[in-house]
């Protein structure tokens, strides 16, 4: 299967030229000026376009189990829906219950996987500490293509490590050659600050982010990054949330440590007056963790984006339907958290980012795409549009315009976080292992067609 993309603008995180893309099979096999193409090849014209690398996202929670249900979306909708939207590689997240095995957990995740319509790879997360733990840590990272390991230092009573565990994994983590990743909310905070607005018979979904403020974040924040500073391993912190915890990250990297971080969509475009609605099913629907912030934080982002002090963008998708949000209307601790997200991220960071001028279209890949391949080991295979990379490849339409909304989207849940908002900037053909699976509209994703990326262990790499 021979396809060329001809006369669009390509963009990679280092520059942006004119040049034709020429793809065999699921790699990109030739970039350049009017490039011959077989008669049989299929054209995509992509003038007055960009031709961009597909977007990674490095958060998802397909097919989750959590807070005792199951997320709306698996791993064929979940990836169908972010392919309709540029993203062509998940980042997803083996959650192993407290006590259960690693290897065990991440073989669970395989199998729901399997139906994956992009490629996709996986963190798993350390929930708990044991010698088979430091065990499967090594055969994971040696044999399984894993190298990074997430903690969650919130959900006091489920899947929260404390701070053996943090310590424990980070060090194993470095020997290992693979890069801790954290959660970071202080969980213990977080517990006593619901039951104490619980009792207040502050019981509703407002009471989401009282329970959750950013000092809350902050102190998880500038411990993980102290605990990795003592170790000397790098440390990537997902969700970054608020102006403070973006401080830590800034102040630690300014000291030469290698912390890294990343945005959401959502907390970048959306803040905290979602909580006060008096449809306490909208305001349910956006409870997830941390909570969407004051318009400073949303501010604060963007300049660490632009500044390089965060360095990706992703989703946290984790969609719950209106019936599974109700298990908390009578006390919010127990609303399922979590928001959708993964068909929106490319065209609300281009809409709000780029269109604003906030970034360039070659920050726009960085942010979108590159970085994540470079600090996660997939570059270039991904994160590049140049020969040998997959041809996985978004067509971008800086002028196509799309009313975001609940209705009409591929993603489960019923219900959108940026409902009503009119975007400018869509993809208009994603091309995911060289085949085109989405057009102008159109979904073409195939249930299975989704490989297993496997991501190498860095060589043993200190923070300083
Ligand atoms: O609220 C959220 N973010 N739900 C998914 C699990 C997590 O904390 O990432
Ligand atoms: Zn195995
Ligand atoms: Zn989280
Ligand atoms: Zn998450």
């Amino acid at each position: 299967m021979t396809t060329i993309i001809r006369g669009g603008t390509v963009v990679n995180a280092d520059r942006a030229f004119r040049a034709d893309v020429l793809c065999y099979g699921d790699k990109i096999v030739a970039v350049g000026e009017n490039l011959e193409a077989p008669h049989s090849a299929l054209v995509i014209d992509a003038g007055g376009q960009y031709v961009m690398p597909g977007g990674i996202d490095t958060h998802t929670h397909m097919n989750l189990p959590f807070m005792g249900t199951v997320t709306q979306d698996d791993f064929f909708s979940g990836t169908a829906a972010g392919l309709a939207g540029g993203t062509t590689t998940i980042m997803d997240f083996v959650i192993p219950a407290p006590k259960q095995s690693l290897l065990e957990a991440y073989h669970t995740w395989r199998g729901w996987a399997q139906k994956s319509a992009c490629d996709y790879t996986f963190h798993v997360a350390v929930t708990w500490w044991d010698d088979s733990v430091h065990a499967d840590m090594g055969t994971l990272v040696r044999q399984h293509g894993v190298n990074s390991f997430k903690h969650f230092m919130a959900y006091k009573n489920a899947i929260m490590a404390d701070d053996e565990t943090l310590v424990k994994s980070f060090r194993r983590s470095l020997e290992l050659g693979a890069i801790p990743t954290v959660h970071a909310e202080n969980g213990e905070l977080v517990f006593q600050l619901q039951q104490d607005l619980l009792k207040q018979g502050l019981t509703g979904p407002s009471s989401h982010p009282l329970s959750r403020p950013p000092a809350v974040e902050a102190e998880a924040a500038n411990r993980a990054i102290a605990i990795a500073g003592v170790l000397g391993t790098p440390v990537y912190i997902v969700h970054v949330s608020c102006a403070e915890s973006l401080d830590a990250i800034a102040r630690a990297r300014a000291n030469g440590q290698r912390v890294y971080g990343e945005a959401l969509a959502g907390h970048l475009v959306i803040d905290d007056s979602v909580y006060q609605s008096e449809d306490l099913e909208y305001a349910a629907a956006h409870v997830m963790s941390p909570p969407f912030r004051g318009k400073h934080h949303q501010a604060a982002l963007w300049h660490g984006l632009q500044s390089g002090n965060l360095h990706t963008t992703a989703t946290d998708h984790c969609t719950f339907c209106a019936a599974q949000k109700a298990a908390g209307k009578d006390d919010f601790t127990k609303i399922p958290n979590g928001c959708g997200g993964v068909e929106d991220r490319m065209s609300v960071v281009w809409d709000a980012g780029v269109n604003s001028g906030k970034l360039t279209p070659s920050e726009f890949v960085r942010v979108t795409s590159t970085n994540a391949a470079q600090i996660f080991n997939m570059y270039p295979r991904k994160g590049l549009i140049a020969v040998g990379s997959d041809a996985d490849i978004v067509v971008w339409d800086p002028e196509g315009r799309r009313t975001i909304a609940a209705a009409s989207q591929f993603a489960k849940g019923g219900f959108n976080v940026f409902e009503g908002r009119t975007v400018r900037g869509i993809p208009s053909t994603t091309l995911a292992a060289g085949n085109v699976v989405f057009q102008r509209g159109q979904l073409m994703a195939e249930q299975g067609a989704g490989r297993y990326i496997e991501r190498p262990a860095f060589a043993p790499v200190s923070a300083k």
